[in-house]
This record gives structure tokens, sequence and C-alpha cells, in this order.
């Protein structure tokens, strides 16, 4: 990775106290002060100093006017493709809507019809079926399948519904959200063949991946194939790996000529290109251009530390319930089918007996039955009280 300006080495064992700052995941529950956030998909640690910086000029000059992007934040996003995947996208290619969910609805709704089905891998993230079904679409999905401790693609069940449901799009979440799976090129390719022979689309999410763990790589889909270029969407934002949620800024890259005209035509009504924030223009522009390259690798290592610190806590502990471990993200997706718990009741028991805050699975569809989803994007010291409270909750402490 090329050497960020941020020089400073980060602590991740400190975080504020963010139950009364409007955070949403460290919300409180009425009438309690303990509960531990650990659901929504944020970080709990300060951003990296890089965005500090770029930000005291734009509030020190106090104007905010129309603006638009300079060559550098065009510049950055170009070079943060080259430099992290070896990949070279035109800036032709680049557009930008605040939220990457709404960048997703927008696509849905220009590069499918009413009625179409739209077909996601399952478990799933439930905003985006939302966003299909809200958009008048038909929600399908290809259940991925899990095989020892990872989940895999069923193509058989992918081609068969691609075949007899005939979807517009394939929604494609990579790395996915709640499983943490990151997808092959073989994985792709097939994927890519399959959507291509069938007149698919292929929209594909790529907001988690930016933490990726060893022995795991990131694709990004228009970097798999010419085919790939010639049908996808690949949808991105920096936010999920520097904790800029609230500056709201998806990326929609587009390679193909005739779909990027088409989209620009679509977003014109938007007058989105007349709502720059200068904020995200100016963090995007720092993070992208690698200003922050050593800040999130660091995370990334931390990350890693927590994840394996959680799984073999679990095991040396013997609490019932059995984390997947994520080869991106820092979302865990934990098993407790065994845990002597009723599978509708999980989110309440771990906010009730444990004072923690997390996804029952089942919110991320019925292939969530018997599961918990945990961001682990806490504290060591955070996470060790989370692991002592479900201790407690489950008598071995
Ligand atoms: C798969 C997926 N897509 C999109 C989003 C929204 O990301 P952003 O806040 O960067 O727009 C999330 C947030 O958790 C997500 O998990």
């Amino acid at each position: 990775m090329m050497e960020g300006k941020d020089r400073q080495v980060p602590d991740f064992s400190i975080a504020k106290d963010l139950r009364h700052d409007g955070s949403i995941k460290w919300m409180q529950p009425e009438g309690r002060e303990d509960v531990l956030g650990m659901g929504t998909a944020d970080l709990d640690f300060d951003c990296p100093g890089c965005i500090r910086d770029v930000f005291r000029p734009i509030t020190e000059s106090n104007i905010y006017n129309y603006r638009y992007k300079p060559d550098e934040y065009y510049d950055a996003i170009i070079s943060f493709f080259r430099r992290r995947y070896g990949f070279e996208i035109g800036r032709d290619w680049i557009s930008n809507i605040p939220g990457t969910i709404a960048a997703v609805c927008i696509a849905i709704r220009k590069f499918s019809s009413e009625g179409d089905y739209v077909l996601m891998h399952a478990p799933y993230f439930t905003p985006l079926k939302n966003t299909i079904e809200g958009s008048g679409r038909r929600f399908l999905v290809n259940p991925l399948v899990l095989r020892g401790d990872r989940y895999e693609i069923d193509f058989e069940d992918f081609e068969r519904k691609i075949k007899e449901y005939h979807p517009a799009i394939f929604l494609l979440i990579n790395p996915q959200n709640p499983t943490g799976r990151v997808f092959t090129q073989e994985e792709l390719e097939r994927i890519v063949d399959i959507c291509a022979e069938n007149g698919v689309r292929i929209i594909s999410d790529e907001v988690h991946s930016l933490i990726v763990y060893g022995g795991h790589r990131h694709i990004p889909i228009l970097s798999v194939s010419e085919e790939a270029r010639r049908i996808s969407i690949q949808i991105f934002s920096f936010s999920k790996g520097f904790n800029t949620m609230s500056l709201p800024h998806g990326l929609i890259l587009i390679a193909d000529k005739v779909m990027q005209r088409e989209w620009h035509d679509y977003l014109m009504p938007y007058n989105f290109h007349y709502a720059s924030n200068s904020f995200a223009i100016a963090s995007v522009t720092a993070v992208a251009g690698g200003a922050g390259d050593r800040w999130l690798e660091a995370l990334t290592g931390y990350l890693e530390g927590n994840r394996d610190h959680f799984i073999s806590e679990v095991r040396r502990i013997g609490l019932p319930i059995v984390p997947l471990a994520p080869e991106a993200g820092y979302i865990m997706w934990i098993d407790c089918r065994n845990a002597g718990i009723p599978y509708d009741t999980l989110g309440e028991r771990f906010l009730d007996d444990a004072g923690i805050s997390l996804n029952n699975g089942l919110e991320h569809g019925e292939e969530g039955r018997g599961f918990i989803r945990l961001n682990f994007a806490v504290t060591r010291q955070c996470l060790d009280e989370a692991l002592q409270r479900m201790s407690r909750m489950f008598g071995k402490a």
C-alpha cells in the first residue's frame, strides 16, 4: 500500500463514549444506560487526522456555495483504483449520489421496469430489499449455502432462478453483508457469464470492500472482464472504511458508454450535480488520494485482531454460539441455533440478558433464522466486556 500522509500511529484502543452523541448504534433503550452498541455497521473510532485537516480550511472559509468537483477529486478516485487494484478507470465512468442505497435505488429504477424481478443473495441487507420492493420491483433470492463455516453460491439455483424468472438485475453485494464473503475471480466470472448469457444486468454494491482480511482479495466487478464492464454498474463509498457515514457520498462507476449516457440523462432531473457537499468531496479526495492508507491498514489489522480474538474466546469459554469469520468488513455472523433461545427472540435476549444491542438474523431474511449479526468495530475492551456479558448470560462465568 502507498505511503499515506497520516503519520500518527492511530490508537484504536480508545473510543469516545457515544451513548449520548446522536449515534444510532449506541442509542440507549428507554431507562437504560449500560447497553453496548454492536448493531449498525459503523466504527466506534475517530476518523483519520487527514479528514480533520481537510475540513479545517472549509470551516474557516465559511463558504458553502454551489461548487463543482475539482480535478483533484477525480484524479484521487482514479488513483485509488490504480493503487489498490492495479485497475485503470476512466473519469467519465464516475458519478456520485448522496448515499449508496439511494444510488442502488436509482440504478434499479433506471435499469429495470416496474414488476421486474431483482435477484439477490440471501441472507441479505434488508434496506436493499426495501429499495427493490419500494421501487415496485419483485424481490427474488438465491440463498447462499453454508458449507462448513463458509457460505458459498448455489450456482445451480442461481442459473435456474435466472432462467425461470428472467430478473432484469442481479444485485450483488460484494463483500457480502451479513456473511462477510469476498467473492473470488472464479465466482465473479461465473456470475458475469450467467448474467450476460441471459440478459441480466449486474449492480454491484461494494461498500464493504475497504476492510479485507489476510488471504482474501476484493475484486471490483468492473475489473473482472470486458463482459462485466458491458453489463455492470459498480457502487462504492469510502464511508465504511473511514467512518464518514454522516457525509453520504455514493460513487457510481459505469464503463459502458451507452449505459453511461443513459445514466447521466436519468440523473439530470435530480440535479445532484448542484448538490455537492464540500466536506464529502474533501474527505473523498483526501482518502482516495492515499492520505488515509496507513490508518486504514492499521484499522484493518486491529479489526482482524478483534475478529480472531472474539472467535477464539467464544471457543475457549465454551459459549453455545458459533461465530463465522468474515473475510471482509466488521460484521460477525453468528450461528445461535444451538443456544437454546427461540430464534425470533434472539435480539431481545442479548439485549435484556447481556445488555448488547445487535441484530437478529431474521432481520436479514428467513435464511438468517437462528443467527445474530454483531458489529465488532469496537475497542478490544468493549469486545471483552461483551464476551464477559455473554459468559454470564450463558452461565459460563
Ligand atoms: C450492503 C450495504 N450497502 C449500502 C450500505 C449503506 O452504505 P453508505 O452509508 O456508505 O451509503 C450499507 C450499510 O450498512 C450496506 O451494508
